[in-house]
């Protein structure tokens, strides 16, 4: 059984409120309609119901089971803009434009998780820039920082890479609350933690400012989690083969096992993501947000009916999985 018909088999039959805020988009009608007839989880939309509806009939998608809320008619419009209002206003947000705030659906959606009327979020689709932003400014994080990562599938080969999707350029102590981060999310799908951490530079080979980085990160990492099995600055071949490994750093702690790679910026994680689905056959599932209070992944404007399923279905997981 692969990792996806796991997440099915767990999930099913739950219940679990998933929110989409991309609500006029047929790809996500169609997803939920297939969500609803596996009984993999309860699709909640925020918008006109009506225009919704219509759009369904014109793509012959049966909406039954779908929920959906209206801001502007919401009974807690009201009651969410005040507190978006009480969030904001250090950052000089007047009443006013929190109410209009409100009216948006991936900030009503991020309320109604808030406040648990449903247990995980989806959103990004139908969004150009930031789709993101509702959440962090809503739910909140966990730490200092939200962040990214990729589950990486091959036959019975799983990795999780990250930052591949969200943070640009992370400071030392930026990455090493990346790495501990996934570290801890690793536990969601069965994963003993070996996180490398990853530079063109084993242990000193090389000197520059960008290995100081990932080295310092570490450091800082191990400082937070000493029983975690982590190493760095370490290249690639020696964090992921044991032959390897041997020459270069014998003491490694990974022993060339390293499961969890973490990268020093998004130009090496978004690059080495995409070679690894391209060029060496893995599946990229993500990417996945981590780090905040509740689920919320994003997608992006060219997913797949699929795609979105396997989201819902993975916010599903992440929401069951953090109720435990
Ligand atoms: C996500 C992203 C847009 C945030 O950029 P940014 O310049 O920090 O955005 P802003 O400064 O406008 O930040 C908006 C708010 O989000 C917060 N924020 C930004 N990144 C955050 C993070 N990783 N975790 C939590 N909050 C974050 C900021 O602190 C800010 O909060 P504030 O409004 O209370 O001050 C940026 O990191 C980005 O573009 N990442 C790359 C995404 C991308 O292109 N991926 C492509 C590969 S899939």
């Amino acid at each position: 059984m692969n990792i996806l018909e796991t997440i099915k088999k767990n999930i099913k039959g739950k219940n679990i409120k998933i929110v989409f805020a991309d609500t006029y988009e047929v790809s996500i009608l169609r997803a939920a309609e297939q969500l609803v007839k596996e009984k993999l989880c309860v699709p909640f939309f925020v918008g006109d119901r009506k225009v919704m509806e219509k759009i369904a009939k014109e793509n012959k998608i049966n909406v039954q089971g779908f929920e959906v809320r209206d801001p502007s008619f919401d009974v807690f419009t009201e009651q969410f803009a005040k507190e978006y209002f009480e969030i904001r206003k250090a950052k000089g947000i007047t009443m006013d434009e929190a109410k209009q705030t409100m009216l948006k659906s991936s900030f009503f959606a991020a309320m109604l998780l808030k406040h648990d009327v449903v247990q995980g979020m989806v959103s990004g689709y139908a969004s150009p820039t930031k789709p993101f932003i509702p959440a962090f400014h809503i739910i909140g994080t966990k730490g200092a920082r939200a962040s990214s990562y990729f589950l990486m599938l091959k036959n019975e080969q799983i990795f999780l890479f990250s930052d591949c999707g969200l943070i640009i350029d992370p400071s030392s102590d930026e990455l090493a609350e990346i790495a501990l981060t996934t570290a801890s999310t690793a536990k969601l799908w069965n994963i003993e933690p070996k996180v490398a951490m990853l530079s063109f530079s084993t242990r000193g080979s090389a000197k520059h400012a960008l290995v100081d980085k990932v080295k310092i990160a570490t450091d800082i990492a191990k400082k937070k989690n000493p029983s975690l099995l982590i190493d760095g600055e370490i290249q690639f071949d020696a964090a992921i083969l044991p032959e390897v490994a041997k020459k270069k750093c014998p003491d490694s702690v990974l022993k060339g096992n390293a499961n969890i790679l973490i990268f020093p910026d998004l130009n090496a994680g978004n690059i080495a993501y995409k070679m690894a689905e391209r060029l060496g056959g893995f599946t990229a599932l993500g990417p996945l947000l981590q780090g905040l209070q509740k689920p919320v992944n994003d997608m992006s404007r060219g997913a797949s009916v699929s795609d979105i399923v396997s989201i819902a279905c993975i916010t599903a997981y992440a929401a069951f999985e953090g109720k435990k």
